[in-house]
């Protein structure tokens, strides 16, 4: 369920929530692969826009309850389970990002902004040492 998807998944019911879940699968594990907080965070909120759409469909009325109820009324009772974990794990995700973005916003922005200072500080320190160089080999050569 990555942002630069092509398209949205096309049909309805079962074949719209099966190709939702393969979609989730890989935007699950591309989260997990990333631990730069810049990059992760995004993704986090990306994740929460196309999961509340896929929770959404999931609880609709082409939804799991019109696959479940009707060929497996005995499954009834995980399905309302797996419906009610749908709101903690929105309510999980939200705080997971918003404790990110507060990094972002705070001690992780002061880190990346001090070491920018830093690199530009080091670049005028080397490019002020190579100035004295030349200087000091042309004023050598001159100097005879
Ligand atoms: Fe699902």
């Amino acid at each position: 369920m990555k942002r630069h998807r092509k398209a949205p998944p096309k049909g309805r019911g079962v074949p719209r929530i099966s190709e939702q879940h393969q979609e989730l699968r890989h935007a699950l594990e591309l989260i997990d692969a990333t631990e730069d907080l810049t990059r992760l965070v995004p993704l986090l909120q990306g994740l929460r826009g196309d999961l509340a759409a896929h929770f959404a469909d999931e609880e609709g009325e082409d939804g799991l309850a019109q696959a479940v109820g009707p060929a497996a009324p005995h499954h009834l009772r995980r399905l309302e389970a797996l419906l009610a974990e749908h709101a903690q794990l929105l309510a999980s995700l939200d705080d997971v990002i918003e404790r990110g973005d507060a990094l972002l916003d705070g001690s992780v922005k002061q880190v990346v902004d001090d070491a920018r200072a830093l690199t530009r500080r080091l670049a005028r320190h080397e490019a002020a040492e190579t100035a004295l160089l030349t200087d000091a080999v042309y004023s050598d050569i001159g100097g005879g």
